[in-house]
């Protein structure tokens, strides 16, 4: 079994913080170079830090996901480093509303499907073209438990389920180009993005309830999964999505 990322050069999205730094750290301890995208440089700058503190090369680029003359931009910038990326992770998502489905908005949809789904679905065909040029590659998108029985984020739960089926749409069209697209779908995991979930009480209790392992994850307990789905350990896998969710789903 090999878990070596030594001489590959991998992509991260929304990687300035929770789930996306704890990757990002763990692909450069595995031997990969890191390029990192979000919106704030200032957030990303600190990440590179550490990543070059290991002894591997770092490249933050400034990226709103969800447009596509960026996506384009953070493409342009990997390849006139790098040259060439063998592992993307689609991992920047976003939900502005916790609004129910018959109060949400269009312009909550926007957002949310634009970064969820669009921008994963383009910053992916983008870099599957260089992979394909290149010999193959690997992809591993962010879904959540959201995407597989809705919760209390409507929208969001729709994006993710989507997120799913393209992850499965993905690894069967680009198979027959050494592209192996693979999901993990995080549990209730302790960052910014869902501390109005974690730091409610009353919500956690709930959750906890529904949660065999009885505890949210720590952002670090998503990368093994990751690792695994990133190097030749997982080379007759595709299509598949592991859930890391302390049991909630069963
Ligand atoms: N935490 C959970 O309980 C949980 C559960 C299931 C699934 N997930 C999934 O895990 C992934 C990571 O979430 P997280 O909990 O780690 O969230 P987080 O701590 O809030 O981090 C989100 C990251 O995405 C970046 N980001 C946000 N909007 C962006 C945009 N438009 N373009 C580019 N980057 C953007 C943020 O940086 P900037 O703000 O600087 O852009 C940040 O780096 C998401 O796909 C989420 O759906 C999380």
């Amino acid at each position: 079994m090999n878990l070596s990322l030594e001489n590959k050069v991998a992509l991260v999205t929304g990687a300035s913080r929770g789930i996306g730094q704890a990757i990002a750290m763990a692909l450069a301890q595995a031997g990969a170079d890191v390029v990192i995208a979000s919106r704030k440089m200032a957030d990303l700058e600190k990440v590179e830090v550490e990543i070059r503190n290991m002894g591997r090369k770092c490249l933050p680029v400034a990226t709103h996901v969800g447009k596509t003359e960026e996506i384009k931009n953070l493409v342009d910038n990997l390849m006139e480093e790098f040259g060439r990326i063998d592992i993307l992770v689609n991992n920047a998502a976003t939900n502005p509303s916790m609004a129910s489905a018959i109060d949400v908005d269009e312009r909550a949809w926007d957002s949310i499907m634009n970064l969820n789904l669009k921008g994963l679905f383009f910053l992916s065909q983008a870099t599957a073209r260089i992979m394909k040029e290149k010999g193959g590659g690997r992809i591993i998108n962010v879904a959540s438990i959201a995407g597989i029985t809705p919760d209390i984020l409507p929208v969001y739960s729709i994006s993710k389920a989507a997120v799913i089926m393209a992850t499965k749409v993905m690894a069967q069209q680009w198979a027959i180009f050494n592209i192996r697209v693979n999901a993990i779908a995080p549990g209730l995991t302790k960052t910014k993005f869902s501390e109005a979930l974690w730091k409610n009480q009353d919500i956690l209790n709930i959750a906890m309830s529904r949660t065999p392992l009885g505890r949210p994850a720590e952002p670090e307990e998503m990368v093994g999964a990751v690792i695994y789905l990133a190097s030749d350990a997982s080379s007759y896998v595709t299509g598949q999505i592991i859930a890391i969710d302390g049991g909630m789903t069963i």
